[in-house]
């Protein structure tokens, strides 16, 4: 089906857009979702459709209330109601044992369900206004960048739903992170914009998901964050520069340090060098060097702290090449 793809702030059009079963584009603070009711499992299929994402990739359950996860979860553990406790609304990921009720091609035949509740007012005015709860992915097409602006939606999406929610820019800018748990461990399963550091303040070991055995990691399609253009990223940025001197390339730089070179053009991520500014600006920044037709987007590693934990995940699986 073809839409004429509208972007507005209007949630009661929203809302009877997602009870009648149709797709739509919601903010979160993380990055945009392509939501659909959860608990309509023909909502569900068009998610996948519309995003051509394969069936062996589970979705993310939002609520705006842990009242909801009845409907959605066999049991809730205590850490996870001490995880939803200290970082709900917000960018953390909790899989959970699924109960019946949602329909197994949410979880991609897994008997978990990952859930959250997104800190977006808008969004959670829209889970108030609808009472079920929306599965959403990110709201690009398989394999592309993750949009954080209604732009970004349009561009990848535009003519395939008919409606973009309008919660301007996602202050976070990367995915949540997502996190299981296991004989009361934190299992990390995605970084993401909250970091081990503040996960570690509840005072249990937290561990990243390949160092514990019989975990299904997801998402881990390599190049899961791919812009279009070669993304060359690297570790000796003054050295690649010049190794790749003669082609018309993007850069992606970090902090106040002066790269010299010939660019097409050079998108500062933070110039104080701070990893919340780079990752609200990441995806925007990808986008914009990915339409230039340029030969390479050449980028440094970031800071491995905080979310830079997290940019530098995305970053890899963006890469087409790593100089380490
Ligand atoms: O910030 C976010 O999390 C955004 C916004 C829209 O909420 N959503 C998002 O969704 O990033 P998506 O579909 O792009 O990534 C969801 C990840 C996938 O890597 C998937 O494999 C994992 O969550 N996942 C979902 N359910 C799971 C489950 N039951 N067990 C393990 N991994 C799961
Ligand atoms: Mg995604």
């Amino acid at each position: 089906m073809t839409f004429v793809t509208e972007t507005g702030k209007d949630i009661e059009k929203a809302a009877k857009l997602l009870t009648e079963g149709s797709l739509i584009a919601i903010p979160t603070e993380a990055v945009y979702g392509l939501a659909g009711n959860a608990l309509n499992e023909a909502a569900v299929a068009q998610i996948f459709e519309v995003k051509k994402r394969p069936a062996n990739n589970p979705l993310i359950v939002h609520i705006h209330d842990i009242d909801q996860l009845n409907g959605i979860v066999r049991h809730t553990p205590d850490l996870a109601l001490k995880l939803f406790d200290a970082f709900s609304p917000g960018p953390l990921t909790i899989i959970l044992p699924k109960s019946t009720a949602v329909s197994s091609l949410v979880s991609a035949g897994q008997n978990t369900v990952a859930v959250r509740i997104p800190d977006n007012k808008i969004t959670l005015d829209l889970l108030r206004l609808v009472q079920f709860p929306l599965a959403a992915p990110s709201a690009n097409t398989f394999m592309s960048i993750s949009p954080t602006r209604p732009a970004h939606v349009l561009a990848q999406l535009g003519g395939m739903i008919p409606y973009i929610l309008d919660g301007g820019s996602c202050n976070r800018g990367i995915e949540s992170t997502i996190v299981g748990i296991e004989d009361n461990r934190i299992v990390v399963y995605r970084s993401g914009a909250v970091s081990a550091t503040e996960l570690s303040r509840l005072g249990v070991e937290v561990v990243p998901v390949s160092n514990s055995a019989g975990v299904r990691a997801p998402g881990m399609f390599k190049k899961h964050y791919a812009p279009k253009t070669k993304f060359i990223l690297t570790n000796s940025l003054t050295e690649t520069v010049a190794m790749y001197e003669g082609n018309s390339i993007g850069l992606l730089t970090f902090g106040d340090g002066v790269v010299t070179g010939n660019f097409e053009v050079v998108r500062n991520l933070s110039t104080s060098g701070d990893v919340n500014e780079a990752a609200y600006n990441l995806y925007d920044a990808l986008f914009e060097l990915d339409n230039l037709s340029l030969d390479f987007i050449i980028c440094p590693f970031l800071p491995d702290c905080g979310i830079g934990v997290g940019i530098n995940d995305r970053l890899q699986k963006a890469a087409t090449i790593i100089i380490n």
